[in-house]
């Protein structure tokens, strides 16, 4: 039942409230869930969140090592973002999209200072990821009068029709055949199952890095190098395994892009605004993309999101020719301001070097976790940014759940955290760990203190 309250602040606001017992039946009731069987969802009820916790209308406290959705990079409550969004939000609310405002001018300039080498000086603000890619693939479309969009097999770029047919992973078979035509998917540099190298796995980084663009530059022939638009990649692949390129790959995807025309295109989604240590990923091969898409992080989630930023050359190819795309709610001043405010924080807090300083740190808990638990194939990390590769066989690599799907041993060790207070995305066979970049060292190890007996559901199941 809603129970009407009245609240006094100053002026006297009108609430609905609802006690929190109500919140979940009723949300039971009426709330569809995404990625989710309707009568399977078993939701946490959120009540507040503080830092890098969380707690539940129980009390319960997690710990959250995936930073909500892998975006809340600045952690939970900060009181300096809330404070602008609600000014802004008392000030100017909404302004059209054709319209500016100062938190837009703002905004804009901030994004594109903190873009690598400050070279991707226009900035279309979107909201959230999905349409960030969809509207760069619209962009490189439109720049180069080509078609094609080559995107990687194990790589997620969003939900929306264009996004989805970007994504190499399962999510987008199960929508095909009805998805944006053009996209053509090709390999990654992924050396722990690697198909090229199963007989060869010492082989030198360069080599690696090698075959892999040989591997993309022959896909590049077959399609027809005047076909492709763009390239479009996560700088390091988040949910599909935090795949990091080899030495040298992503300069080879540059060459490879400035030898035919073709737009590169960085999605930097979920590894942008300092969660591998850098504001953005491809800073740390020194590689100044075309354009670069970014959510999440932008604001911390605090407010939703999106924007394509992009070498001013690119948006020159629209000065006469409309850019015929829009979006209601593009550069909503809140959104704007919290993006402003999210950028300050990270500066004044030098949070991108917080997130380098702690790396090292994960990256020993990683291999410590490694060396102690035989389901443990490979641990991978690079800043905040970290995966543990559960396998049944060390030898085999036979992973503790089949492609696309969980397993029991999977299951039970998600819940053996949750039910611990740790909350974390376990994803097929893997766990990773994404916390807001403001954790400390201790608060790091309470984490992997409850992992490592959660691994023991797993070491179980090894042969
Ligand atoms: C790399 C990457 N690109 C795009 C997206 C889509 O972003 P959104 O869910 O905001 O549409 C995501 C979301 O997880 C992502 O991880």
């Amino acid at each position: 039942m809603l129970r009407k309250r009245l609240r006094k602040s100053g002026k006297e606001a009108l609430m609905f409230d609802l006690s929190d017992d109500e919140i979940l039946s009723l949300s039971k009731e009426h709330v569809f869930y995404t990625w989710s069987a309707q009568a399977k969802v078993n939701p946490i009820a959120v009540k507040r969140a503080k830092g890098v916790y969380f707690w539940d209308v129980d009390d319960r406290r997690y710990l959250d090592f995936n930073s909500m959705t892998m975006c809340v990079n600045i952690g939970h409550g900060d009181e300096r973002v809330i404070k602008a969004m609600q000014d802004q939000a008392a000030e100017l609310s909404y302004a059209a999209p054709g319209m500016t405002t100062k938190v837009r001018a703002l905004a804009s300039k901030m994004v594109a200072e903190i873009t690598p080498r400050q070279a991707l000086t226009k900035v279309l603000f979107t909201l959230g990821g999905a349409d960030a890619n969809e509207n760069a693939i619209k962009l490189a479309r439109g720049y180069t009068g080509r078609h094609k969009i080559l995107t990687r097999y194990r790589s997620y770029h969003g939900a929306t029709a264009g996004a989805m047919a970007a994504t190499g992973d399962p999510r987008r078979v199960v929508w095909e055949p009805n998805l944006m035509t053009g996209v053509v998917h090709f390999l990654d540099p992924y050396r722990y199952r690697s198909t090229f190298h199963r007989t060869n796995p010492d082989l030198p980084e360069a080599e690696f890095a090698r075959d892999y663009l040989n591997h993309l530059e022959e896909i590049i022939q077959y399609e027809g190098p005047g076909t492709i638009a763009a390239i479009l990649m996560e700088s390091v692949t988040g949910t599909n395994g935090i795949i990091i390129p080899p030495e040298g790959y992503m300069q080879g995807v540059r060459a490879l892009c400035d030898k035919y025309g073709i737009v590169m295109i960085s999605d930097e989604v979920m590894s942008g605004f300092g969660r591998t240590g850098k504001w953005f990923a491809v800073e740390h091969w020194d590689v100044l993309p075309d354009m670069i898409t970014m959510a999440k992080g932008l604001t911390s989630a605090y407010a939703p999101l999106g924007a394509v930023a992009m070498k001013p050359g690119i948006a020159a190819a629209f000065n006469e020719t409309p850019f015929e795309s829009g979006l209601t709610y593009t550069s909503h001043p809140v959104s704007l301001a919290a993006a402003v405010a999210n950028i300050n924080v990270m500066r004044e807090d030098q949070i991108v070097q917080r997130a380098a300083g702690m790396g090292p740190v994960l990256k020993r808990l990683l291999t410590d976790l490694g060396e102690a638990h035989p389901s443990v194939g490979e641990v991978r990390s690079i800043g905040l940014f970290g995966i543990v590769e559960l396998v049944k066989d060390r030898k085999t690599k036979e992973p503790m759940a089949p492609w696309n799907e969980s397993s029991p041993e999977m299951i039970a060790l998600k819940k053996y955290c949750l039910d611990n207070g740790l909350f974390l995305y376990t994803h097929w066979h893997t766990v990773l760990i994404i916390p807001p970049l403001i954790i400390s060292q201790e608060q790091l190890e309470e984490g992997f203190k409850i992992l490592d007996k959660a691994l023991e559901f797993t070491d179980q199941a090894v042969k």
